[in-house]
């Protein structure tokens, strides 16, 4: 196919200029047509696409990764339209196309920007191949409640770990120039508060104040408007009582007036009819109405802009300029892809699936996802020549489709590799592996195989449990009330642990669980998420100690549901728990008068910190942090003050740490946290070695939305900590003068 004349030509080659001039040849019906994108999942188009197609009714479409289907539609928009506008094609590539990455929670146990970037572009070149131009990635919703499924798809609890991961995701897919080859357009989704669902279920309301909308969960979207983010998808929730893609204050007066954000906005997938079942509009008319006024610039996969927009603006109630305004930004980045020159895509222009770059960014992310969460005595790393027997027992030691965990849609489990074949190639020769699945899934409840796993767990060495969620059990609209290990798995834990021998769990999961029931009952935990296609060699290289555990939790480990929400940034209240004022439910006297327990905030039925804190993760070796220091008492506002530590190998192998430092501004016009992680690094120390870790602080970096809603520092004392997870104890102080 040759690629066609672009039909107006203009001497300027900026993308907006050109777009300008394209839209001033445009009918209204045109570019309406240009703020529909329509599924296209089904095979050929059909006679109904193509028509829409060549009447200018379609700007984009979703969901067809048929190159050849693909290549036709294009060829339908650019050949047979009157005005040969091409098609974004877009496609969820969420941690991967073909080759899958960990899912972005585990990636984001990494703490590496770099691992994320590369990933993301590794999914953007396959992705390229199949015509694909523009994903819904990243998902930068922060999120502090592990029921809700889609904490998956997010970088956790952070906001400065999804900042930084957000925007190195979206550089990967959108590489140095959205016109190479191989660069698509980034999503940056789901603005905004999504995370925030009430009780995690997915879809559900939120109420988030203004003061923690600005400081959390619209941080990551400025950062990724900062980033050059091409759109944002609105979230489908209710905001306060308006829901996300009706919301002008959002859309228009933050994303576009505050931040100058100059993309367009898609609405989440048929979100604009929604706003009826909301029960903010009667009709679809409206809902066309309320979501164009509120700045959204494209429908994905509805009809309430195909069907109502033309009269809503023929009535005047939707002015010219806003419709101008939105399709301007749609063709600015058709041209700015390089649509227009090369709407056709030649698969083999691509590196094909699964190569080489491929599979290690996906080995390397993996390697680095899987936390260490505990390893009483030593029990890891295996060493194969002490080994003459391994039990390998659980759903997930061998499980293809399962280890890729959700969002894989395009996801090719023959590319995966699991733990068990994995260390069958690496170890296979010298230690017998016996295998038993123990459960047909990770949900069954009759178990016929639990003596067959006691029996094997007695004869053998040592037993890796592999336990964990399918991947079914996360991801969208996959949301749980109860996140312990489901199914039998507690009791295949108590049954394996009865033969007496070590016992390693290895735990995939898309979300934290709490593992009360079973963290005494093993002597290692590696959590390894959804750790994608190279989990199996990741894994096994952990396991035997080809290379220590790195990575940190970017979420917190609650004990128990009841404790959620719990996350290391919260406010120190009046009444803050500590060991000395907590009570606990066994230690109250039978009928005990009326009392205040404790005075302080904590449940009388559990301890008051969760079982595992943000920022954990232990390694093979001892770190050692020391001399925490800060490079001046006092400094001035605009000023740098460089927060340091002596990090130092005391064990007997080489081995990477993340430092962490965290700062707490101890006096606000609104309260603060009592922590805010504010930097982080990963090093490499040989043994013995010792380094000194720095970090410059800005005062900008200790900017917050105070009382009177201004973007500011506020003047006064700060603690700052460096250390290897939240639960942080070596501190220094410094001030902040006007
Ligand atoms: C709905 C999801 O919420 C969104 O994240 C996704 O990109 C779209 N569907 C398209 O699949």
């Amino acid at each position: 196919m040759n690629a066609p004349t672009a039909k107006i030509l203009v001497n300027d080659e900026r993308p907006s200029v050109r777009a300008r001039a394209l839209l001033a040849e445009m009918t209204l019906a045109e570019k309406i047509g240009q703020m529909s994108q329509v599924e296209a999942t089904y095979g050929y188009p059909p006679e109904y696409l193509g028509d829409r197609l060549r009447a200018g009714e379609v700007g984009s479409v979703i969901n067809n990764v048929d190159i050849n289907v693909v290549n036709e539609l294009q060829r339908i928009a650019v050949e047979e339209g009157r005005l040969g506008i091409p098609l974004l094609v877009g496609r969820d590539v969420i941690h991967g196309f073909r080759t899958i990455m960990p899912i972005p929670l585990g990636q984001a146990a990494t703490w590496n920007p770099e691992v994320v970037r590369e990933g993301a572009r590794v999914a953007a070149l396959e992705a390229s191949r199949c015509g694909v131009n523009w994903t819904f990635a990243p998902m930068i919703d922060i999120s502090r409640d592990p029921r809700w499924g889609r904490v998956a798809e997010s970088f956790g609890e952070s906001v400065l770990l999804t900042n930084l991961l957000g925007t190195a995701m979206i550089e990967g897919f959108q590489g140095e120039d959205l016109g190479e080859p191989g660069s698509i357009a980034a999503t940056a989704k789901h603005f905004a508060g999504y995370g925030a669902v009430e009780s995690g279920r997915d879809y559900a309301t939120t109420n988030i104040p203004d003061t923690k909308l600005r400081n959390v969960y619209f941080r990551p979207f400025e950062a990724a408007v900062d980033a050059g983010v091409s759109t944002v998808m609105t979230s489908f929730s209710d905001l306060n009582g308006v829901p996300a893609t009706g919301n002008s204050y959002i859309l228009e007066d933050v994303l576009r007036g505050e931040w100058g954000f100059d993309g367009f906005v898609i609405s989440d997938w048929d979100s604009i009819r929604q706003l009826r079942i909301h029960g903010l509009t009667e009709n679809d008319e409206e809902s066309a109405y309320e979501a164009a006024n509120a700045g959204v610039d494209m429908e994905m996969a509805g009809d309430a802009y195909s069907n109502h927009l033309q009269s809503l603006v023929e009535e005047g109630r939707i002015g010219l300029e806003t419709i101008d305004r939105a399709v301007l930004s749609i063709l600015t980045l058709k041209f700015s892809l390089g649509l227009f020159e090369n709407p056709y895509t030649n698969p083999d222009a691509f590196p094909g699936y699964g190569s080489e770059r491929a599979l290690a960014a996906a080995r390397a992310a993996a390697l680095q996802s899987v936390v260490l969460l505990k390893n009483d005595h030593s029990v890891l790393p295996l060493r194969s020549s002490e080994l003459e027997s391994l039990a390998v027992i659980g759903p997930l030691a061998d499980a293809r489709y399962e280890q890729l965990g959700t969002w894989i849609f395009d996801g090719d489990e023959e590319l995966s590799v699991t733990p068990l074949r994995a260390m069958q190639d690496m170890v296979g020769g010298e230690v017998e592996l016996r295998y038993v699945r123990a459960m047909q899934n990770s949900r069954s409840c009759v178990n016929p195989e639990f003596d067959a796993a006691a029996g094997v767990a007695a004869e053998c060495d040592a037993v890796l449990l592999f336990l964990g969620e399918e991947s079914i059990l996360s991801g969208e609209a996959h949301s749980r009330a109860d996140i312990g290990l489901p199914g039998d798995q507690v009791e295949l834990v108590r049954r394996v642990r009865a033969a007496g021998k070590p016992v390693i769990a290895i735990i995939l999961a898309g979300r934290p669980l709490t593992l009360s029931d079973v963290v005494d009952e093993v002597d290692a935990i590696l959590y390894a998420w959804h750790p994608g296609t190279m989990g199996g060699p990741a894994i096994a290289d952990l396991l035997f100690g080809v290379e220590s555990p790195s990575g940190k939790l970017p979420a917190t480990f609650p004990r128990l549901v009841g404790q959620i929400p719990i996350y290391y940034s919260q406010k120190n209240g009046g009444k803050p728990p500590s060991k000395d004022n907590v009570v606990h439910i066994d230690d109250i006297d039978a009928f005990a008068p009326q009392t205040s327990l404790g005075m302080s905030a904590f449940h009388l039925d559990t301890c008051f910190t969760p079982l595992f804190p943000f920022g954990h993760g232990l390694s093979y070796t001892d770190f050692e942090y020391s001399n925490v220091r800060v490079s001046s008492e006092a400094i001035r506002v605009g000023d740098t003050v460089t927060v340091s530590a002596d990090l130092s190998n005391r064990g007997d192998r080489e081995a990477e740490e993340v430092v962490q430092l965290y700062t707490r501004d101890l006096v606000g016009s609104i309260t603060r946290p009592v922590k805010e992680l504010k930097g982080f690094r990963r090093i490499r120390l040989a043994p013995g070695e010792t380094r000194t870790v720095r970090f410059d602080l800005h005062t900008d970096d200790l900017r917050f939305y105070g009382r009177d809603g201004k973007h500011r520092v506020e003047p006064g004392r700060f603690h700052a900590w460096i250390a290897g997870s939240c639960d942080a104890e070596m501190r220094t102080e410094f001030r902040i003068v006007e």
